[in-house]
């Protein structure tokens, strides 16, 4: 709703110049530290988990881990962590992707995605679309389906949903916030 949009957008705090000059960072820390934009947010993200017909939920690390796992709790579905390279012990497959300066590389524990799940992505940010395209090649590449991506904001100066188009496949992509 458009109430709910307008306190998530109030507690996001804009830091001019960080991490370097001539950007400006998104900080979602104020969000957190609010119980009741955190919860309105969990609440608008479950509901898109209902909508998405998920089975299953993946967080990308790192913020999207703070914003996914209370989602997975409340929808009653287990969460997946997608994490950088080199932190899960088990049989992982991984994904490299292009960051502005080099390349990242995120994995998931093969055995948390199998044929049938139906796959919700939650991050905080849809930036370049990188991140995202990554981890839906994990989903995929694991042999199940995606559900849908939901982020709290969307940088529509940014060209991250064109990018992201041809691998979601027909599923939908959703930002609470487009800023
Ligand atoms: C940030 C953000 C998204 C991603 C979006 O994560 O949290 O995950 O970048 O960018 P993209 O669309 O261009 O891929 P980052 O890896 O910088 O840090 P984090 O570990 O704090 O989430
Ligand atoms: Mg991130």
């Amino acid at each position: 709703t458009p109430e709910v949009r307008e306190l998530l957008l109030s507690r996001i705090k804009d830091v001019p110049d960080y991490p370097k000059p001539g950007v400006t960072f998104k900080d979602i820390t104020p969000l957190l530290a609010d119980p009741k934009a955190f919860a309105a947010l969990t609440d608008a993200l479950v509901e898109l988990a209902v909508r998405y017909g998920a089975t299953k939920i993946v967080g990308l690390e790192a913020r999207g881990f703070i914003l996914a796992a209370p989602v997975a709790v409340q929808a009653g579905l287990g969460f997946v962590p997608m994490r950088k390279a080199g932190k899960l012990p088990g049989a992982t497959l991984g994904q490299a992707y292009d960051l502005e300066y080099g390349t990242a590389e995120i994995e998931v524990h093969a055995e948390d995605l199998a044929i049938g799940d139906r796959v919700m992505v939650i991050d905080d940010v849809l930036a370049t679309g990188g991140t995202a395209e990554a981890s839906l090649s994990l989903i995929r590449r694991a042999g199940a389906e995606v559900a849908g991506v939901a982020v709290l904001m969307e940088l529509s100066f940014l060209p991250g949903r064109a990018r992201l188009e041809p691998a979601l496949g027909g599923a939908p992509l959703d930002a609470l916030i487009v800023v």
